[in-house]
C-alpha cells in the first residue's frame, strides 16, 4: 500500500483523476470500478474537465460500479446509477451500453449478484477500481464483518452509514436499508486500486485501515493485501497517521509518481461547487 497526502480534499481528487486519465490513454479499453458518494463528485468534475479541454476517451472503456441500493430505479435521485448519470456519464463520451451498476429493482437479488459478477469477469476483470471510505469503514457497502473472501450480495446496510447518507433521503428513516454490493474479495480481485477520503471526520478510520491490524470489522483494512493500492489523502484526513513523514517520503522518492510530484492546484480546473457548463454530446453509436 502506498499513502499519499496532498493539502486539500481538490489537489486530492485532481491527482487521483489525472491517474485514472493516465490509466485510460494507456488503455482506452480499460475496465474502470468505479465508486459514488460526495468525495466522487470532485473526481468526477475533473474527469469531465478533461474530456472537454484535453478530450480524454471513454469511447471504448468499461465501468463498473461498487454497489446500487435494493428497490431503487435509474430514475430514482438517489440511485447510484442516476448519480453516475449525471455526475459523469451524461458529460462524457462513454457507450452507457459498457457501463454497468447492480439493478436494485431486481426480482431475485441474488441472481442478480451473480450475474454482476458474471459480467465483471466476462468484460477481464476490474483494471483500475476508485473506492472511498465510510463512517464504518466500509468499502463498496461492506459494512463491519464482511467477510474478507465475500463477492457481490446484498448487504444490510449499518445505523452509522443510514446515518452518513440520510440526508439525501430527508432522513435515515426513509433510506433503503439494503443494497447490492461488490465483495470484499470482489474488490481485492482488481488489478490495481486506489482509494481516496477527504475531511476530518474521515480521520479515525482512515488511520484504522492504514495502521490498525487487518480486521472484517473495517473492511478498508483488507486492502492492505493488495499488491497494487494507493490510498490518497487531504492533510484533514491523513491527521491521524503516525507515520506521515515517511508516506511523503516514499512518494518524492519512487519514480513511478515522479509526474505526479508537481500536482499543484493551479493546474487543476477551478472548483467552485457546480459542475463544468459543457454542453451534453449525444453519442455516437
Ligand atoms: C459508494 C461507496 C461508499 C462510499 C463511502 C464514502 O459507491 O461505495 O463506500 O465511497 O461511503 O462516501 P462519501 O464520499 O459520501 O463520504
Amino acid at each position: 500500500m502506498e499513502v499519499i497526502i496532498q493539502r486539500d480534499e481538490h489537489s486530492a481528487a485532481w491527482l487521483v483523476a489525472r491517474v485514472i486519465a493516465r490509466e485510460l490513454r494507456a488503455n482506452p479499453r480499460l475496465v474502470l470500478g468505479l465508486a459514488t458518494g460526495k468525495t466522487m463528485e470532485v473526481v468526477y468534475r475533473h474527469l469531465v474537465h478533461l474530456h472537454h479541454e484535453q478530450g480524454l476517451d471513454f469511447s471504448r472503456c468499461h465501468t463498473f460500479n461498487l454497489d446500487e441500493y435494493v428497490a431503487l430505479g435509474p430514475d430514482d435521485p438517489n440511485s447510484y446509477r442516476y448519480y453516475m448519470n449525471h455526475h459523469l456519464f451524461r458529460h462524457v463520451n462513454v457507450d452507457r451500453n459498457k457501463t454497468h451498476l447492480p439493478d436494485g429493482l431486481a426480482r431475485d437479488l441474488d441472481a442478480q449478484c451473480r450475474q454482476y459478477e458474471a459480467l465483471i469477469e466476462k468484460a477481464g476483470g476490474i483494471d483500475l477500481q476508485l473506492l472511498g471510505i465510510g463512517r464504518t469503514g466500509h468499502i463498496g457497502f461492506n459494512e463491519p464483518l464482511s467477510a474478507f473472501k465475500s463477492r457481490t450480495r446484498v448487504k444490510a446496510l449499518a445505523p452509522a452509514t443510514l446515518e452518513q447518507n440520510g440526508g439525501h433521503f430527508g432522513g435515515p428513516e426513509k433510506m433503503p436499508r439494503r443494497a447490492i454490493t461488490m465483495g470484499v474479495e470482489t474488490i481485492l480481485d482488481s488489478r490495481r486500486i486506489i482509494l481516496l477520503a477527504a475531511g476530518k471526520n474521515k480521520a479515525d478510520v482512515v488511520a484504522k485501515a492504514i495502521e490498525g491490524p487487518l480486521t472484517s470489522m473495517i473492511s478498508a483494512s483488507s486492502l492492505q493485501m493488495h499488491p497494487r493500492c494507493s490510498v490518497v489523502l487531504d492533510e484533514a484526513a491523513a491527521g491521524k497517521l503516525t507515520q506521515k513523514e515517511y508516506y511523503r517520503w516514499i512518494f518524492a522518492n519512487e519514480p513511478a509518481w515522479k509526474e505526479f510530484q508537481d500536482n499543484s492546484r493551479e493546474e487543476a480546473p477551478s472548483d467552485d461547487g457546480s459542475l463544468p457548463r459543457y454542453k451534453v454530446k449525444t453519442l455516437k453509436r
